[in-house]
Formats: C-alpha cells, structure tokens, sequence
C-alpha cells in the first residue's frame, strides 16, 4: 500500500466530525484575529494516543495561563482522538488539538466573558523518517532568541517561531537553536539536549521554554538506562563544545544533531548515548502499544 502524507480526510470541529473541506471557522474568531489559542501535537503509534494524560495535563496548564477552563475532560479528548483515529482508520502519525478563546464581534482585545471556544482537532500523517537521518544526524544553526517571556505556553502565536524555523530551511537545516543572553533555551519546535562526558543536560522548566513531553520521556529513560541526566542551564560554550545535541519533539521523538553553525558535534556522527536512548525510545514506544492511552 502506498502510504499518502498529509492530513486524513475527517476533522472534529466543535462537537461534529465532518470532512475536512467542510470545517469553517468564523474570521471572527480570536485566533484568526490574535493568535488567542493553544494547542497540542500527540504522536499516534499504532492507532493509540502517546503519553495523552501528559499532553493533555499541559492543554490544560496553558488554558489555565490564558484564563481558560478547560472545554472538555480528559476522557473527553481521549474519546475524541479515539473518534479521528477511527473514522480516519489511522495507524502513525500526529493528532493535532486546538482550542481558541472563540468568536466575538468587535475585536476588543481584553475579552468579553461568556464566549463560546472553538476546538479543532485532525489526524495527520507524516512523511517517513529517512533512515538515514538517524545515521547521519541532523544539522543545526542558532540565533538569538526573540520569542515572549511566556513560552511554557503552548500559543499558537507562533509567528517568531516560524520566522526562525524558516531561518533552518533558508540555511538547508533542520532546526534553529535559540540563545539567550549567553544561554541555550530551545528549539522553534523542539527541546534542546546536550551530552557532556556521558551526562545529559537540558535547560530546566520554567516559563522561557516549553515544558517538552519528549524532554520528560528522554529523563524518564535516561533514570532507566542509569544515564546521569541534569536539568540545568546550559551555556553558549557549552552547547557548542558538547559531545552530542539532540532534538526531542513529539513529532519524531529524539533526533541527533550532528553540526551546528556548519561545526562538526562530537566526531560529526550521532553519539553512543543518542544510539541508546533512540533504541530504548523505540522499545519503550512498543512496550506502550496495547496498554490504555489514559
Ligand atoms: C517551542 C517548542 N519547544 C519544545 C517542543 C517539544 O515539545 P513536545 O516534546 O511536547 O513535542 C515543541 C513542540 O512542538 C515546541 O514547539
């Protein structure tokens, strides 16, 4: 079977699931206006939801940060992503959830009360992983960051984001690496890992990155593994002399970077510690497979 990337034909949209082409939103609506939403990506490995309860448990720190309860339960949006899996017979692949503040006539920046959200979720699949991408690495540049000071949140204002996403592709790199007064944050789409003398460093929680699910999966392996993992800041110089980067995202779990600024990481190849977290990754993916997504 020849395997089509790309969103799958059936959408939920505020309480119907409905073909894609026929989902409308009102130009009203503040997230067209401002960007006032939030949203999550969950990977789906064989037609179920991974780490939900995590993905779910941010939406629900970011409405919290936007002055939003939350719309649904949890069991709400499991059965919901069950629904798009299902009615789109999904198997891998990303399920993406939106919630927006809703429509209002007026464009009043502070908001009235009372206003109806707006929730949008679909199933998309991804173009496959090369193979070799995982043998050779990705590459990398950085650039300073320019983003706002609340990043824990998951916004889908992401106009800086992109803007230094596009910055990669303009480069012919995967990712754009954001330093800040001398210090790692993260990626445009991505947490950033280090390796130094076998220990993994991540930049820790706070609001100038997003809290990654994939950071915390990569922690939680690591304790398994017995790999020293350390959430602190990490340094310009210190991303730049580090054995290994890595990238952990939802969309492609972890991914080794292997040149940054068009500098070899380490040797230039993707690292002893990158080669067993990617391994216990996969292994810890399959072991989930047919326990219940919440
Ligand atoms: C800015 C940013 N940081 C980090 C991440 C990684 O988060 P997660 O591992 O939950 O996908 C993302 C994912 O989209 C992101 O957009």
């Amino acid at each position: 079977m020849v395997r089509v990337s790309g969103p799958r034909p059936v959408c939920y949209l505020n309480g119907n699931y409905l073909p894609l082409e026929a989902a409308k939103v009102s130009p009203f609506d503040r997230a067209f206006l401002f960007g006032d939403a939030v949203y999550e990506v969950v990977p789906v490995y064989a037609a179920r939801p991974f780490r939900l309860r995590q993905h779910l448990d941010r939406l629900n720190r970011s409405l919290d940060a936007i002055r939003m309860p939350p719309p649904l339960t949890h069991g709400d949006w499991a059965h919901l992503c069950q629904e798009l899996i299902s009615q789109n017979s999904a198997f891998d692949g990303i399920l993406y959830m939106q919630v927006t503040r809703g429509a209002e006539f007026g464009r009043n920046h502070a908001w009235p009360d009372g206003l109806k959200p707006t929730l949008f979720g679909y199933f998309t699949e991804l173009d496959p992983l090369p193979v070799a991408l995982i043998d050779t690495g990705v590459s990398a540049i950085t650039a300073k960051e320019i983003r706002w000071e609340r990043r824990d949140i998951k916004s889908t204002a992401l106009l800086a984001n992109i803007l230094l996403k596009k910055l990669a592709a303009d480069a012919g790199a995967f990712e754009t690496v954001l330093l800040e007064r001398g210090e790692l944050t993260e990626g445009s789409s991505t947490t950033v890992h280090i390796v130094r003398e076998g220990t993994i460093y991540t930049p820790p929680n706070s609001q100038h990155i997003l809290p990654g699910t994939t950071r915390d999966v990569v922690t939680e392996l690591a304790d398994l593994l017995s790999i020293r993992s350390i959430s602190a800041r990490v340094s310009e110089s210190a991303l730049r002399a580090a054995d290994e980067i890595w990238l952990a995202f939802s969309s492609r779990g972890v991914l080794p970077v292997t040149k940054l600024d068009g500098a070899a990481v380490g040797n230039g190849a993707p690292g002893p510690v990158f080669k067993r977290m990617h391994i216990a990754f996969a292994n810890y993916i399959r072991e989930l497979g047919t326990t219940p997504s919440l």
